[in-house]
């Protein structure tokens, strides 16, 4: 593995790898079907020549041929050495790779096939051509010979989306690995990084990227103006090469902001007429343009509540602007009142995202997605699945979670969220019978709709590795694999990004593997135990502040006493247990049937409560905070034992994150041990120090 290459070309480094077999079927090359001239046909073959040269060392011929007399039938074609295909091979060459259409396979699919020394790739499409060449070059560099390979390959999610929360001046909202790689100084930015970030995104079967924050301010509500059209198209045609569709956050009061109109009410026939004049424009000038995401009436932004409407009635105004166009209009759910006061014991922000969506489902128009936070409050390290997801049953649906560390260690401390995202699409839902997990609902396989998926706020920045910690790549990666095969294990994709981007050493590869399939576990150990959440610095979101909930005046979301702590949403607190289905709302109800690590999230718990372990809860905070310290430093120790095993600048930057993760477990550790010691008065069973 060349270390230098990939510090800044992640898991599309294409160092030298054993060959295994596999460089002969590089040396002929057929194209059957395809145009060798289509941009996405383009990209896939350029790819093919800088991984075989790169990996291999062999620089693969391609030829086009035409349709082959016997259809699909390329390879036993080219076998038996008497039809077009074998007429172009090398004399005596017997292994070759024969790429084709396949109308057998729907658009993004492709099937990968290997017999007697023929290997095929078979797409439907030419973006299904691009996802099975990378497909290709994964096994090379993972190091895994291609003889008999047979993989078919459709993705689950119709939309896997990348959200860039990246300001016009360059900033990131929520970014932890330098500056914006899209904006400078309230500019666009094209270089040689665009083109690497659109194949690094091709390569994991992302198909659409938004590229600024969702709060959109100053500068970028003009991104749909001629002040920028021309860079922005310049831009959005290098995803195009690579088969991802351009997305734009809006300013939902663009009308009054760029159209001198005094109003953005949906219902507004000015506001109506503007959006659909804005819209004709904006797919004229942008041809890859895909559509639209929105965050509305949320944390000061404005939107369709301020003029009396609906969340539908905004939603479906751009929908019908953009429909002539087949562009699509993503509407974020996160619309809570950040304001409200909730000593009330009854208000409650978790209830939000429901209680504003639900009563409209079915409403949307077709071409509108509701997008989706995974959890019902904000990207906490333990939250319930939000009951909106399934619980909407006659709308679009598209789940975001968050890649960026925002409140999991700010890509300072490990956090491999690959397993959280599992938990997330494998809940039973309750919404359909034998269609109810949220991978289903997503997926489109419970109602059978086609404009669903996943969406992801991105971790990537200007840093020269991408993403702050090098070990934070492994979810960069990790999302993009799992929207497109959602079946895929937390530890398979490490099977696959540990080989590609730090070393096929199986010590190596035991020791990373171990390091980041803990990680999530030991970052909620020390940081809020059993689903509290929110004891996080306010504002920045990194490091201990018990009472730091930036929302409430009173800073205590925990609710802790001297007797207790946690929020009671049962029936007899706020209620939110009851915005889910049969069995999961009687579940969540009671404190003995309530999962336990979603304790404290729905009830408010005395510190003397026994839970399963034996345990009473006060000591379970104390045990898992030594504990989470503990791992962590086992960890910092294991990463020590691979000096010289991994590259150096690696070593030297995940050695340099592990110190300060460190310290920041420590301070979690005491600070969360000390403040419930002195409100409960109940000392460590254990003894050990509490101050
Ligand atoms: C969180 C985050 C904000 C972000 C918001 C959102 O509140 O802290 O920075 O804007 O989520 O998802 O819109």
């Amino acid at each position: 593995m060349d270390g230098k290459k990939a510090w800044k070309q992640l898991w599309l480094a294409y160092g030298k790898k054993k060959d295994l077999g596999n460089g002969k079927y590089f040396e002929n090359v057929w194209l059957k079907g395809f145009d060798a001239e289509d941009r996405m046909v383009n990209s896939a073959l350029q790819e093919l020549k800088l991984g075989a040269e790169g990996m291999l060392g062999v620089t693969p011929q391609v030829k086009q041929v035409e349709v082959a007399p016997n259809g699909d039938k390329c390879l036993a074609e080219a076998a038996s050495n008497d039809d077009k295909c074998a007429a172009e091979a090398q004399p005596g060459a017997g292994a070759a790779l024969c790429m084709e259409k396949s109308e057998k396979l729907s658009p993004e699919s492709y099937s990968v096939q290997e017999n007697g020394g023929k290997l095929q790739i078979l797409a439907g499409d030419e973006k299904g051509l691009l996802y099975g060449v990378f497909h290709v070059l994964r096994q090379i560099s993972m190091e895994k010979s291609l003889a008999g390979i047979a993989v078919t390959c459709t993705p689950d999610n119709p939309l896997r989306t990348y959200n860039h929360w990246d300001n016009m001046d360059g900033s990131i909202e929520r970014g932890y690995s330098g500056k914006s790689f899209f904006f400078e100084n309230d500019d666009i930015v094209i270089n040689d990084r665009t083109r690497d970030y659109a194949r690094l995104m091709a390569s994991i079967g992302i198909n659409g990227v938004v590229i600024n924050n969702v709060n959109v301010k100053q500068a970028a509500t003009w991104l749909i103006t001629d002040r920028y059209f021309e860079k922005v198209a310049q831009l959005s045609e290098i995803f195009a090469d690579y088969g991802i569709k351009f997305f734009l956050s809006l300013n939902y009061a663009a009308t009054i902001e760029l159209g001198g109109i005094d109003s953005a009410d949906p219902l507004d026939e000015r506001v109506i007429a503007w959006w659909k004049e804005k819209m004709k424009e904006c797919f004229a000038k942008i041809p890859n343009l895909g559509g639209f995401l929105v965050k509305a009436d949320s944390e000061g932004r404005p939107g369709p509540f301020t003029y009396g409407r609906t969340q539908a009635d905004g939603a479906n105004m751009l929908a019908e602007a953009v429909r002539p166009y087949g562009g699509i209009i993503i509407w974020r759910c996160f619309v809570y009142n950040c304001r409200q006061d909730w000593r009330d014991y009854k208000t409650d922000r978790a209830r939000a995202g429901y209680d504003n969506f639900i009563q409209m489902d079915g409403d949307y128009a077709e071409n509108v997605i509701l997008q989706i936070k995974n959890g019902p409050m904000d990207f906490q390290i333990r939250e319930p699945i939000s009951p909106l997801l399934g619980g909407l049953q006659k709308t679009n649906q598209m789940l975001e979670v968050q890649v960026a560390q925002e409140y999991t260690g700010h890509q300072i401390d490990v956090c491999y969220l690959i397993p959280m995202f599992k938990e997330i699409l494998d809940f039973h839902t309750y919404c359909k019978p034998g269609a109810d997990t949220v991978a289903d609902v997503i997926s489109g396989r419970t109602m059978g709709n086609k404009n669903t998926g996943i969406a992801a706020v991105i971790n990537t920045g200007n840093d020269e590795n991408w993403t702050g910690n090098y070990l934070a790549a492994a979810n960069l990666y990790g999302f993009g694999r799992l929207a497109f095969q959602t079946s895929l294990s937390a530890e398979e994709i490490l099977d696959e990004w540990i080989p590609m981007s730090i070393s096929s050493d199986p010590e190596v590869i035991k020791v990373v593997k171990d390091i980041l399939l803990r990680s999530r576990e030991t970052y909620e150990k020390y940081t809020s135990p059993l689903g509290i959440g929110w004891m996080v610095t306010p504002h920045d979101h990194y490091g201990c502040s018990v009472d730091g909930y930036e929302y409430d005046r009173w800073g205590t979301y925990h609710r802790a006493d001297h007797l207790g702590m946690g929020v009671d949403r049962s029936d007899k607190g706020t209620g939110y247990a009851q915005q889910y289905y049969e069995p999961n709302a009687s579940a969540y109800n009671s404190m003995e049937s309530c999962p336990e690590e979603l304790l404290l999230f729905f009830h408010h718990v005395p510190y003397t409560y026994v839970l399963k372990t034996g345990k009473t809860l006060i000591q379970h905070i104390y045990d898992s905070h030594f504990e989470g310290y503990d791992e962590a430093e086992g960890f910092a120790k294991a990463w020590d034992g691979l000096e010289g095993k991994v590259d150096v600048q690696v070593f030297a930057n995940v050695k340099e994150r592990f110190g300060r993760q460190l310290y920041n477990a420590r301070e979690w550790r005491d600070q969360v041990n000390t403040y419930f010691y002195r409100k409960s008065g109940i000392p460590d069973e254990k003894g050990r120090t509490i101050y």
